[in-house]
């Protein structure tokens, strides 16, 4: 276990703005991890769980403690039928994950391929691409709760988990530690290519398989979404809001060209970057914050951009499409 004060968060979020934790703890065993919260714990009345960071922006410094779960770890544990489980540790880099999978002919996460983040944060925040979400496969999420360092092993039904949402983004938000996930992979082919463009990009590698498929989704993401390693980033700022069927049908009336996705129960999920593009914000920058040119769901760090200076493009935008479509936009990122 590693301990530091006033310590330096920039490298541990892939918007890379610069923000300072009062206290960081970083676990490497699951044994650490327990004996601080039983000894330790209860001194810090404000914790904050940090993954790969690939989904948070701190607005300012963090005065709580940071808890940094560096667990690492990839196995096979049993098979049932034609599947095979495998657990991997939450400090994991997920796409690593993926690609051990897909190396072992593992199928079911390779439509997941290149997403940042550990593989603890990709289970809370329901991480979904290209019609794969990773609550398809996980069979339970294990950790401690912080409270008492008590373990849970919670299966998949009991996450809660929906677009997006899982109940340790809701009633258990920074209340446990995920050290581990185990999943369903198949063993046997069950491609899922129904996000159009997969399927073209798959033939420019050759079949259909585990391996192009994976590849043909990097392809995608490089050419869609911004390295965070060159331009800090979170991937997608924004929810898709979700809107009644009768509601999208009067903005369809409006806006012909809206992009919205069917789901159950006479709802529709609409594509948020349409809205964004559609409003005039694709490639504006405000200060050094700006809206991606290929894909306007997407806010960047041009470059040593403040969190402050992101929120508020952010907020700027929601204010924006609340006023021409009268969609409230949510943000996905979590914001500090
Ligand atoms: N669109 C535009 N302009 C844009 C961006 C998108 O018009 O600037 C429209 C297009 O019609 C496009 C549609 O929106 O066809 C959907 O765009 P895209 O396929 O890029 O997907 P998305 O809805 O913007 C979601 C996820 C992504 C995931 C992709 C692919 C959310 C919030 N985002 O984005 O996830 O990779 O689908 O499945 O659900 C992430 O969560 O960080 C993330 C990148």
């Amino acid at each position: 276990m590693d301990y530091y004060t006033d310590y330096p968060l920039e490298k541990y979020t892939t918007f890379g703005v610069a923000a300072q934790a009062a206290r960081f703890f970083r676990f490497d065993t699951d044994d650490e991890l327990k004996k601080w919260i039983c000894y330790e714990g209860h001194n810090h009345p404000e914790k904050l769980i940090l993954g790969g960071g690939s989904n948070l922006l701190f607005t300012g410094n963090f005065g709580g403690t940071v808890l940094y779960p560096a667990f690492k770890g990839i196995e096979i544990t049993g098979e049932e039928g034609d599947s095979t489980l495998v657990r991997m540790a939450a400090g994991e880099e997920w796409d690593r994950c993926v690609e051990w999978c897909v190396e072992k002919g593992l199928g079911g996460i390779e439509n997941l391929s290149f997403i940042p983040g550990h593989a603890g944060a990709a289970a809370v925040q329901n991480i979904g691409a290209y019609g794969v979400e990773i609550s398809d496969v996980i069979v339970q999420a294990d950790g401690y709760y912080l409270d008492n360092g008590e373990a849970f092993s919670m299966k998949c039904s009991d996450c809660d988990y929906d677009y997006r949402y899982s109940i340790f983004k809701g009633p258990l938000k920074n209340k446990v530690v995920i050290t581990s996930l185990v999943l369903r992979l198949s063993r046997v082919p069950r491609f899922n290519l129904s996000y159009g463009q997969v399927q073209e990009a798959v033939k420019k590698h050759g079949k259909i398989n585990l391996k192009n498929i994976r590849n043909a989704i990097i392809d995608i993401r490089k050419e869609k979404l911004p390295d965070p390693a060159v331009l800090g980033n979170g991937g997608s700022f924004f929810k898709n809001p979700v809107v009644e069927t009768s509601d999208f049908e009067k903005l369809k009336k409006a806006h012909p060209g809206i992009v919205g996705y069917p789901l159950e129960n006479n709802k529709v999920k609409i594509a948020a970057g349409w809205l964004i593009e559609k409003a005039g914000w694709k490639g504006k920058s405000s200060g050094k914050a700006a809206v991606h040119e290929k894909q306007a769901l997407v806010l960047i760090n041009r470059g040593g951009a403040s969190g402050k200076e992101i929120a508020g493009l952010a907020r700027e935008i929601q204010s924006d499409i609340q006023q021409k479509f009268g969609i409230k936009l949510e943000p996905e990122v979590n914001i500090i």
